[in-house]
């Protein structure tokens, strides 16, 4: 058994309430976007809190907060606790950020049981994960791992037509120091996550730690259906190339598409924008975001086959034009087995029950096991709901996954 590391679950529920309040959209759920005032005084708020337990306090090259204790082996590779300080758009408190707060958490605890480890061990606080303002994701991850071009930056913008390097720039951060981000595998032991599971099943199976195997590939691209603007009364419907009429069609098919696949696949339009957008013009432009994720990249392979197939045939069909963005493509992972076992263990050693789980959403852990172990930890989601203001997850329950990990990366340091 383990003796009681001193948790402090109102140091946690501080943090929290806290951070919270850096919040584009207050009263509607939570709203903070990457590059923006309330980033900003979010990060501020974590460098303060960083600070505040001893730890040396940097950012990188692309907008993440990197907070390092450091190991009696200087040199050593060291071992990271992190997740993302951005959130969706009227999204929940504890999406990401919550895994910050527990890495916070964990540290505190360190230096409270007098805790030296051999590694250095930094809490990462990374930017934009959810991609939500420019359709990508990942971003703080994929800079450390080493994966971001000056093209990608350049290109990829937000629905104002603001590249991510604008973005960058009107921050304060150099776009051609992206690359000084990355991180290279052997300077890396491993990587923890601990995450609201943002599903139901730990609340169904009434189980307190999810420890995920396997996390889902994603591949996410936005597509634009060009039409002609007409007048909606005086056109007739044979002689209309209509775009939205011809996205419709497309975005009906899509949901089958993904259940035909099966296996859990699923396939999700989160955002169509119509221009001119009047309601007596016919569309001239329609444009809308897809999502496809599932275990096997043959399967989501497969779907977004079946989404240019039938892109192609409107395009014949009505006359319209269609492009299709690339945003994001990540395979489907499965994680360290050596971590998950020893993480079995110290729940086990904890008393704790325990889910091995596949992660349906994808997490900063998705991108940083391309480059060292990863050990991701969920607990659990009220009523299974996320990326709403309903979101939410028992402060007690932090508690729990932050031991195992407390104790898992224990054994890994002394290993
Ligand atoms: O979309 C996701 O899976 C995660 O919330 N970024
Ligand atoms: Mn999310
Ligand atoms: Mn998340």
């Amino acid at each position: 058994m383990y003796k009681e590391i001193g948790i402090n679950i109102s140091r946690i529920k501080k943090n929290l309430e806290e951070l919270s309040k850096f919040n584009a959209t207050p009263g509607k759920g939570l709203t903070r976007l990457p590059f923006t005032k309330e980033a900003k005084e979010a990060t501020e708020y974590i460098i303060k809190e960083m600070k505040g337990i001893g730890l040396d306090v940097r950012q990188d090259g692309a907008g993440s907060i990197i907070g390092r204790r450091e190991g009696k082996k200087k040199d050593a590779s060291v071992i990271m606790i992190g997740s993302h300080y951005d959130s969706v758009k009227n999204g929940g408190n504890f999406d990401g950020i919550a895994g910050i707060v527990a890495g916070l958490e964990l540290i505190r605890a360190m230096g409270e049981n007098d805790i030296s480890t051999n590694s250095p061990i930094e809490i990462i606080a990374t930017n934009d994960e959810e991609g939500v303002r420019f359709g990508d994701g990942f971003f703080g991850t994929r800079a450390i791992a080493g994966q971001l071009t000056q093209e990608e930056i350049a290109a990829c913008k937000d629905a104002e037509g603001i590249s991510i390097a604008q973005a960058m720039e009107a921050y304060g951060l150099d776009p051609k120091d992206i690359h000084l981000a990355a991180r290279t595998p052997e300077s890396i032991k491993a990587f923890f996550e601990i995450h609201v599971e943002q599903g139901p099943i730990l609340e169904v199976n009434k189980k307190e730690i999810g420890l995920v195997q396997y996390i889902v590939g994603m591949h996410r691209f936005k597509v634009t259906i060009k039409g002609r603007p007409d007048h909606a009364g005086t056109t007739p419907m044979d002689m209309r190339i209509d775009p939205l009429d011809a996205a419709s069609y497309v975005i009906s098919k899509i949901s089958g598409m993904a259940k035909a696949v099966g296996e859990g696949t699923v396939a999700t339009v989160g955002a169509l924008e119509v221009f001119p957008g009047a309601v007596n013009i016919v569309p001239s432009e329609v444009k809308f975001t897809v999502d496809v994720r599932s275990k096997k990249q043959e399967y989501i392979a497969s779907v977004t086959q079946q989404i240019h197939e039938a892109l192609k045939e409107v395009a014949q069909r009505m006359g319209v034009e269609y492009e299709i963005i690339e945003k994001l493509n990540v395979a489907p992972v499965k994680l360290s087995e050596k971590l998950m076992d020893l993480m079995k263990k110290n729940c086990e050693k904890l008393g704790f029950s325990k889910e091995i789980m596949l992660s349906g959403a994808g997490h900063d852990s998705l991108v940083m096991s391309e480059i060292t172990d990863v050990g991701l930890i969920f607990v659990p989601s009220k009523n299974g709901r996320s990326h709403c203001p309903e979101e939410w997850t028992d402060y007690e329950a932090f508690k729990k996954g932050i031991e195992v990990v407390y104790h898992t990366i224990l054994d890994i340091d002394q290993g």
